[in-house]
């Protein structure tokens, strides 16, 4: 259904413990009420999510977070201030209201209020805070499209708000500032440089170790079902042939291809995240035999593109 007439419907099935998908500014997410340990399991069990991989709890607005979790230290208080909404996702201490299933008995919550209208507009209508991880099978590519959503979900979802392509195309950036230096668990919409401008130096750490862990994070994500291959290094490419699909970030390959995605011939990294899942939801229907995709530049949210790419990749290497 429509975003904008919707709404109120949708927020009646999160209160009556159904699951929503709905779009945010990232990828679409897949909403249940965090309040409720038994519609939280219900989004586990649609997406065929490991119990071990917690979620992430959406508000309405900043303000929300000191009624949920009380004071929140002066780290959280300046990227929220500065950030939200928007697509940053922060870890603070889990909250006895939200239930250990959110969290995969973490004791930290992850949270973020993102930058949508129609995601603001449910959870504001819902009146409770709504976990809710991207709205695909886990380990596969992410819904930027409500269509995205249908296909791979169907009918695990009881309402898909359409709100069609989101903007960013690429998940939040998750940060933890509990320690004496930020450290950010997965790199996304929101560019390292932008944090580090607000709050210094951070350190990198995406997925480097077991655990604690942004199982986004995990090496083999975000994949296409046809195989993709990452090339690397200058020098010419070989043709395609018919059967070999290809993304690249700014132009086309010389020769033959079954199917060719360019992400942004202006080379603007932007638009390139944004429409990076769609163009492989598009590869990967494309009935190719292989996906081969040329890196974008490892600055900015190109970072995360690669991020996801490298991820991509890893499930067939
Ligand atoms: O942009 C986004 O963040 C989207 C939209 C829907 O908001 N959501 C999203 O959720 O990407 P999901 O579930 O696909 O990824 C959430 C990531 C996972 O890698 C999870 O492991 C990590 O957040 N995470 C959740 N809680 C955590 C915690 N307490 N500590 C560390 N990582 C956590
Ligand atoms: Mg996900």
């Amino acid at each position: 259904m429509s975003a904008d007439s919707g709404v109120a419907e949708a927020a009646a099935v999160l209160r009556a413990g159904g699951l929503v998908a709905f779009p945010t500014e990232t990828v679409y997410g897949l909403g249940a009420n965090a309040l409720d340990a038994q519609a939280v399991a219900r989004i586990f069990a649609a997406k065929a999510r490991p119990s071990f991989d917690p979620l992430i709890t959406h508000l309405a607005e900043a303000a929300e977070l000191e009624k949920l979790v009380g004071t929140v230290s002066p780290a959280v208080a300046v990227l929220a201030e500065r950030f939200w909404p928007g697509p940053l996702t922060l870890i603070v201490d889990r909250p006895a209201a939200i239930p250990p299933i959110v969290t995969s008995g973490l004791e930290t919550m992850a949270v973020r209020v993102p930058d949508h209208a129609a995601a603001r507009g449910l959870i504001a209508a819902a009146g409770v805070p709504v976990a809710a991880p991207s709205a695909n099978r886990f380990g596969q590519l992410s819904p930027t499209w409500a269509e995205h959503v249908v296909a791979g979900l169907g009918a695990a979802v009881d309402v898909v708000l359409d709100g069609g392509p989101t903007r960013c195309g690429i998940e939040s950036t998750i940060v933890d500032v509990r320690g004496e230096r930020p450290v950010v668990l997965r790199l996304g919409a929101l560019p390292v440089e932008s944090l580090e401008e607000a709050v210094g130096p951070v350190t990198v750490r995406p997925g480097s170790s077991g655990q604690p862990v942004a199982p986004g994070t995990l090496a083999a994500h975000y994949a296409p079902r046809t195989p993709l291959r990452l090339v690397t290094g200058a020098g010419p490419m070989d043709d395609g042939g018919a059967r070999r699909g290809f993304l690249g970030f700014r132009s086309r390959p010389a020769g033959e291809w079954a199917a060719v995605e360019v992400l942004s011939s202006d080379g603007d990294l932007t638009e390139a995240a944004a429409r990076l899942f769609d163009a492989l939801h598009r590869l990967d229907g494309a009935g190719v035999d292989e996906i081969v995709v040329e890196p974008v530049p490892e600055v900015g949210v190109g970072r995360a593109v690669n991020d996801r790419l490298r991820r991509a990749a890893a499930t067939w290497g």
